[in-house]
């Protein structure tokens, strides 16, 4: 269904004016009534002719007919035309089938048009900006636990939070109940099953003993399993017990971050985005799967950059271990002491407090965040007598996230449902 912003869109848009092409690279450029280009790659046309031949489209799925086996990359169109009418390109292919595509079907996708790419990044939920201290302290969201479990708008709104801002809070869950990790997966979809199992627990094994003394130092700013080969994209915690002093929970945006550094230190940028690390992991763990006892020896290796670019150079993932082995053997040893040196000035920027979020979570509250953009630590902290600070935990895939959360956009008809681009 075409949202109402669309339709609003739509309506304003101008019209197909003119069409040139193909040129020598086999672009065919377009123009529209109000000045706006577009630079279209003839065979992506043929590739995405919305006809029935090229396309099967049935609610459940768009499968394309086309195999790569078969398909003519060389192919030519006899003719490319402007339907005035129905303010349409036509393009004709020596095949003889006739592609048809809309106008506000071409805007949508115009390769020339930032702001198309924008929209695109807002219909598949990638973020757009990063936060500092002021930014994240600002707009932080927090939801009822209770609101969370009854009404799908706020699951919608939690999840586009954390897709956004790479972070969210649930508050008040039942206090000291174990399970709600299991709830707000199940109101998710899928949780994501590691060598920790489906649901994990932080806690400090003390001596009972020792407990009224038992004091736990902060842990160092890290992402979580960069020894997997692929690292969870998602983390969620959940306090049972807080602590009685410190134990609060700290944040930054390692994307924000790696942009601070491209700009105020780029000697360092250049290494960490250059360099693998190999994180290293040794142990084992042991797990009821389907009823059967299993044990996973980890003992494993995984390969990746601190900071890791796309194509066009924009940070898309942070991973960053700690309190595990790393090392370099496709990297000459002379370089490795300015790897080191670069990770340091990683996590001074990381402790910078102009980046840090802090904040407290209280018995029966949850935060939700992306574990491959942000970077995580919680500080020192001192228990209660006989009351040792426990949090749950679980992984989860954007995958799983992002389709719940445009499910609950067609479901509940609301604005940022947008069809796909
Ligand atoms: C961890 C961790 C956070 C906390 O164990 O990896 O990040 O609040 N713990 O204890
Ligand atoms: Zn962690």
């Amino acid at each position: 269904m075409l949202s109402a912003l669309l339709i609003r869109n739509i309506r304003n848009a101008s019209k197909l004016a003119s069409v040139a092409g193909p040129n020598a690279d086999r672009i065919v450029n377009v123009k529209w009534s109000n000045g706006k280009i577009g630079e279209f790659p003839l065979i992506w046309l043929r590739d995405t002719s919305p006809d029935p031949a090229t396309y099967t489209i049935s609610p459940a799925m768009t499968a394309r007919n086309l195999t790569m086996l078969e398909f003519d990359v060389e192919q030519k169109a006899k003719k490319l035309w402007i339907d005035g009418d129905e303010d349409s390109l036509k393009i004709e292919w020596e095949s003889g089938l006739l592609s048809t595509f809309p106008s506000e079907w071409l805007q949508i996708r115009n390769p020339s048009d930032q702001k198309a790419k924008k929209r695109r990044r807002k219909v598949y939920l990638f973020p757009e900006e990063t936060w500092g201290k002021e930014e994240i302290e600002r707009k932080l969201k927090r939801f009822s636990h209770e609101e969370f479990m009854k009404n799908d708008r706020v699951v919608h709104d939690f999840l586009e939070a954390v897709c956004i801002d790479g972070i969210a809070v649930l508050k008040g869950a039942p206090k000291g109940v174990r399970g709600a990790v299991e709830d707000i997966g199940d109101r998710i979809g899928m949780i994501k099953r590691t060598h920790f199992g489906m649901v994990f627990e932080v806690s400090t094994k003390a001596d009972a003993s020792n407990m009224a003394y038992a004091s736990n130092g902060g842990l160092p700013f890290h992402t979580d399993f960069p020894s997997l080969s692929h690292p969870p994209q998602l983390q969620m915690l959940h306090m049972l017990q807080s602590a009685e002093e410190g134990g609060n929970s700290l944040f930054v945006d390692g994307f924000h971050v790696a942009e601070q550094l491209r700009k105020e230190n780029p000697e360092v940028f250049r290494l960490l985005t250059t360099h693998s690390m190999e994180y290293i992991e040794e142990g084992y763990d042991v797990h009821e799967i389907n009823g059967k006892t299993f044990r996973f020896d980890y003992d494993m290796c995984a390969r990746h950059k601190v900071i890791r670019l796309n194509d066009e150079g924009k940070v898309n993932k942070i991973q960053f271990g700690n309190a595990m082995r790393s090392w370099f053997y496709d990297c000459e040893p002379a370089k490795v002491q300015d790897i080191y040196r670069a990770m340091k000035t990683f996590t001074e920027h990381c402790y910078q407090p102009r980046n840090v979020l802090k904040f407290r979570l209280e018995d029966g509250d949850t935060v939700l965040w992306a574990n491959q953009r942000l970077l995580h630590t919680r500080d020192g902290f001192k228990n209660a007598p006989g009351k040792s600070r426990t949090l749950t935990g679980c992984y989860f895939d954007w995958d799983i996230v992002k389709s719940r959360v445009r499910y609950l956009r067609d479901k509940l008809t609301l604005e940022q449902n947008q069809p796909s681009a």
